[in-house]
C-alpha cells in the first residue's frame, strides 16, 4: 500500500514532458480511483492498494504512448456535461461549443425540429436537448459505433425527444419524411483534407477515427453536400448551422448561393473562423 499522494506524484513525474502534465495526471488519477479531490487534499493519509497503483501506472504509460485521456477514462466533458466516448468515436472538441451557442441564440423555443448530421457521441444533440426543452431532435451518423455511444449518452443523460438514426448525410431525413420540415440543420462534419490528416498529431492520427475527420482531397466535400442539399429539408427561414476548418471560410462563403440569406461566420476563442449560420430564403 502506498499513499494516494505518493502515487499521484509518480504519475506526474512520468508525464512531466506532456503539456499540462499535472492536470493530465490528476484527470487519470481521480477517474480511476473515484476519490474526490476534496477528500484527497483534506485527508493526506488515504492509501491505495498495489492493484490500484499498478492500474494507474498502466494508464499513465498508455497516455505516454499517445492514447488520448478521454479514451483512457472513457468520457469527455462538453457543454459542462460528461459524455461517454471510446475508440472509433470522435472526442468532442471545446470549439464545437460555439455551434451549440449559435443554435441557442437563433432558437425561438417551442417544438422546433432540429437535425444533427454526424452526431458522433451525441454531444451537440444532447446539449441542445438540455437547453431547448421542447425541441424534437433527429441525430444521424454513418458510424454504428458512434450511434451506439450516442444511445448510451442519451440514456445516461435521461433525455427524451432525441431520435437516433443511421445513414449517409440527409438520407435518414428523407426516410423520415422531414423534407421542408426542419427548423435547424446542424453539423460538425468531417472537413480535414487527406493531406492534412497525414500531418496531424500522432495522438489524433493513431487513435481517432479518420472517417470522422477527413472529408477528401479538398476537405470541403462533405460541407459542399450539406450546403447544396440542405435547403430541401429546411422550412423557409430555417437555419443551417455548421462548423468549418481553418482557412475554409472563403470557399464556404462562395458555396452559399441565392437560396441563403443572413449568412454569418463566427470565430472561436482562438480567433479562427469556425461556425457558419445561414437562413433559407
Ligand atoms: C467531426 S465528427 C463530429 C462528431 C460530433 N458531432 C462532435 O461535434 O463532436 C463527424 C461525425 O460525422 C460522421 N459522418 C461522417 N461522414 C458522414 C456521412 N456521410 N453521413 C453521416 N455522418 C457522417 C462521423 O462518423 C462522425 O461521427
Amino acid at each position: 500500500m502506498k499513499s494516494a499522494q505518493e502515487i499521484l506524484q509518480k504519475g506526474k513525474l512520468l508525464l512531466k514532458d506532456l503539456p499540462n502534465s499535472s492536470l493530465e495526471a490528476k484527470l487519470l488519477f481521480f477517474a480511476l480511483t473515484l476519490l474526490s479531490e476534496e477528500k484527497f487534499y483534506s485527508e493526506p493519509d488515504v492509501f491505495l492498494s498495489s492493484a490500484q497503483e499498478n492500474k494507474y501506472l498502466r494508464m499513465v504509460k498508455k497516455r505516454l504512448k499517445g492514447v488520448p485521456s478521454a479514451y483512457l477514462i472513457g468520457s469527455k466533458e462538453f457543454w459542462s456535461l460528461s459524455f461517454k466516448v471510446r475508440p472509433g468515436v470522435l472526442i468532442p472538441r471545446p470549439e464545437t461549443e460555439l455551434l451549440v451557442e449559435k443554435v441557442i441564440e437563433l432558437s425561438i423555443g417551442g417544438e422546433e425540429i432540429i437535425a444533427d448530421i454526424g452526431t458522433g457521441c451525441g454531444n451537440i444533440a444532447i446539449s441542445l436537448a438540455k437547453e431547448l426543452g421542447g425541441a424534437e431532435i433527429y441525430a444521424t451518423d454513418i458510424s454504428h459505433k458512434a450511434l451506439d455511444i450516442a444511445r448510451t449518452n442519451v440514456m445516461l443523460q435521461g433525455m427524451s425527444g432525441i431520435t437516433l438514426i443511421w445513414g449517409d448525410l440527409y438520407m435518414p431525413l428523407k426516410k423520415l419524411g422531414l423534407d421542408k420540415r426542419c427548423d435547424f440543420i446542424i453539423s460538425n462534419p468531417p472537413y480535414v483534407t487527406k493531406e492534412d490528416w497525414g500531418n496531424l498529431d500522432r495522438e489524433i492520427r493513431d487513435y481517432e477515427p479518420e472517417k470522422a475527420l477527413v472529408a477528401g482531397e479538398t476537405g470541403l466535400e462533405v460541407i459542399e453536400k450539406l450546403v447544396k442539399e440542405g435547403a430541401a429539408f429546411l422550412k423557409t427561414s430555417g437555419y443551417l448551422v455548421f462548423e468549418i476548418g481553418f482557412g475554409q471560410e472563403k470557399s464556404v462563403q462562395a458555396m452559399l448561393g441565392q437560396e441563403w440569406e443572413q449568412i454569418e461566420c463566427y470565430s472561436d476563442l482562438a480567433g479562427i473562423s469556425r461556425v457558419f449560420t445561414a437562413r433559407k430564403s
